[in-house]
């Protein structure tokens, strides 16, 4: 079995809207790295895309997992629940920002999460109208796509979106974008468009995933609050993808002086386990009626038992000061070659959250053609990177935070290598 003979098969047999990335076909993982079907290996810098924060197959959550495989795999949460799914939730309460009485359920996926915090929101606040940020990224649901700031390639040809919905201006600097003209981009949207008192909440990712890995500025999300505290909106953070240790804090929402109401999570939760989470203030939790919220697989066992592994590895093995460690290593040596590169516009993200964006040198024009020349290297190199980025423009670096420090080295001078080598030829 090669490579391209699987490509050939999945094209034939997959819908291409299904987009893959890699031509890299899995056979198994181990931490950091995979091998593939023709026995080549690859340094993993996606982590299943901000999913395997402790590593492929961590042996905590696959004995985590088999001992649950043992005992029972699905009843149905809604039908005969279960311990280790109350204390899952227990131990989220405790653990999201807010000092205050919490409350979580536990769905399936990403997209799911977000669309039970709007649900939720909705229900306590009695209001529908839901802002938004350009650029952000909140899943391929109806809602999770209504929500998403970037048309190419999650809405199109896909109809009109959700009604009630709006999108603000996400400060990003480096874009001309200050916090200032969002503010008033903001306020406008008030005046023109949607009366505050209508707003249910904000929805915002602390540090934009798919977007391009740009953090919201600490006076945004104060300003935000404040606003929200006004006009009795919510805020609802989604650390769907910043969530779990990958900014150097279990939640990137710890980096602020003030809490989001409702926190969606998912992703690193269930260490390579499909599982997602929403918690948020007990009082808003608790407004949906019995029945409303829920799903067949949602808090399903074998997930559960894999969190709460996950959340047991985290803290032993000390992953968020890991992810700053790592994250600094990477961002200075990537700083050590703006010289070398001058396709680097800018390096940056908290923790192990960081991206490099390229423009062409000398201008402020984004360079995709870069970027992916960049990625391409890469992979022929051993060393699996993504791109995200309205503009297709940056390339993020997502690596499970317990990677080895040989490979992660080793994935430093690739990484450099082909840096050197794209910014040469270009
Ligand atoms: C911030 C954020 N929200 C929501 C989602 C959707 O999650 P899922 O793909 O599990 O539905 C993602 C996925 O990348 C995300 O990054």
């Amino acid at each position: 079995m090669t490579n391209i003979e699987l490509s050939n098969r999945r094209s034939d047999a997959i819908s291409r809207g299904v987009g893959v990335t890699t031509q890299v076909y899995a056979e198994r993982a181990e931490n950091a790295e995979i091998w593939d079907v023709e026995g080549r290996r690859y340094i993993d810098f996606a982590a299943g895309i901000a999913v395997v924060n402790t590593g492929h197959r961590h042996p905590k959550v696959i004995a985590a997992v088999k001992d649950q495989l043992d005992r029972f795999t699905h009843t149905c949460h809604q039908v005969v629940p279960y311990e280790n799914y109350v204390r899952l939730a227990e131990r989220l309460n405790n653990a999201v920002p807010g000092n205050f009485k919490k409350k979580t359920i536990f769905v399936t996926t990403g997209a799911e999460a977000v669309e039970n915090a709007i649900k939720i929101a909705r229900a306590a606040t009695n209001r529908s109208a839901i802002i938004a940020f350009s650029g952000g990224f909140h899943g391929r649901t109806f809602m999770g796509m209504s929500l998403t700031g970037k048309v190419v390639p999650y809405k199109v040809g896909f109809g009109a979106m959700l009604p009630d919905v709006y999108h603000a201006p996400f400060p990003v600097e480096l874009h001309g974008y200050s916090v200032e003209d969002s503010l008033a981009v903001l306020d406008k949207l008030f005046k023109a468009d949607v009366d505050p008192n209508r707003v249910a909440a904000f929805i915002v990712e602390p540090v934009q995933g798919e977007g391009g890995f740009y953090e919201v500025p600490k006076a945004f999300m104060l300003k935000l609050r404040e606003i929200a505290d006004q006009h009795g909106i919510l805020l609802v953070a989604d650390e769907v993808q910043t969530g779990f240790a990958r900014t150097g804090k279990l939640f990137a929402m710890e980096h602020y002086s003030v809490v989001a109401d409702i926190t969606t999570m998912a992703k690193g939760l269930g260490g390579g386990f499909p599982i997602a989470a929403v918690t948020g203030r007990a009082d808003l939790m608790d407004s949906p009626g019995p029945g409303g919220l829920g799903g067949t697989y949602g808090g399903n066992p074998i997930g559960v038992a894999a969190s709460n592994a996950v959340l047991d590895v985290i803290e032993e093995e000390g992953l968020s000061e890991r992810a700053a460690a790592l994250g600094a290593r990477l961002k200075q040596r990537l700083q050590s070659l703006t010289d070398a590169v001058p396709q680097i516009a800018s390096v940056r993200g908290p923790g192990f959250m960081n991206a490099v964006e390229f423009n062409i040198p000398g201008s402020k024009t984004p360079n995709a053609q870069f970027t992916n020349k960049v990625r391409e290297k890469a992979l022929e190199k051993g060393l699996i990177l993504l791109t995200c980025g309205v503009y297709g423009n940056v390339i993020r670096f997502l690596a499970p935070l317990t990677i080895q420090d040989e490979i992660f080295a080793e994935a430093l001078d690739i990484l450099e290598y082909t840096l050197r080598e794209c910014a040469k030829e270009a």
